[in-house]
């Protein structure tokens, strides 16, 4: 909007610039080469403004996004480590799920129940079945996206 009006503004002041220096270029008080100095004063003095205009909204723009920035970062996360979180200890690149139970927040079904699962190192495992099933929802869970509500 603001560029908008800038240039409005201009379109409209030099048009009327025109308009009364051809006049005067009529009636004898100014020469033809008064009106192109005119006119490039007018564009030397308007592309300054113009950035100064560009420089408002950039600078506006930032402090948006400055303020968006600071809303996250004092966003506490779904996801919360417990107070007195276990070591991991040495990876051993099992992959296990014991008796695990989760259901996607809000939800009023299990996406998975009791899921037992055992991969060992090293091992390929397939997970098969139809979609919708819970496939992904266990790659969520390996992520760590989602916390289990049990096992
Ligand atoms: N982010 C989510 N929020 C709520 N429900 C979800 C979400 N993602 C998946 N689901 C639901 O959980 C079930 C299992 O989904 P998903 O693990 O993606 O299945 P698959 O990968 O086996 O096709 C589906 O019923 C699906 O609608
Ligand atoms: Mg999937």
């Amino acid at each position: 909007m603001l560029n908008t009006i800038q240039r409005a503004l201009f379109a409209s002041g030099l048009t009327a610039n025109l308009i009364l220096a051809s006049k005067s270029v009529k009636n004898g008080a100014m020469t033809a080469g008064d009106i192109i100095m005119m006119q490039s004063l007018m564009l030397q003095l308007i592309n300054p403004l113009f950035f100064l205009g560009m420089m408002y909204r950039t600078f506006t723009d930032s402090i948006i996004d400055i303020k968006l920035l600071y809303s996250m970062l004092s966003k506490q996360p779904t996801i919360i480590d417990p107070v007195n979180p276990v070591a991991c200890g040495q990876l051993s690149g099992k992959i296990g799920f014991n008796n695990v139970t989760f259901r996607y927040p809000g939800h009023n079904q299990d996406t998975l129940k009791n899921l037992q699962l055992n991969i060992d190192a090293g091992e390929f495992v397939a997970i098969v079945g139809p979609s919708g099933v819970g496939k992904s929802t266990i790659f969520k869970l390996i992520y760590r996206l989602y916390d289990p509500q049990e096992g």
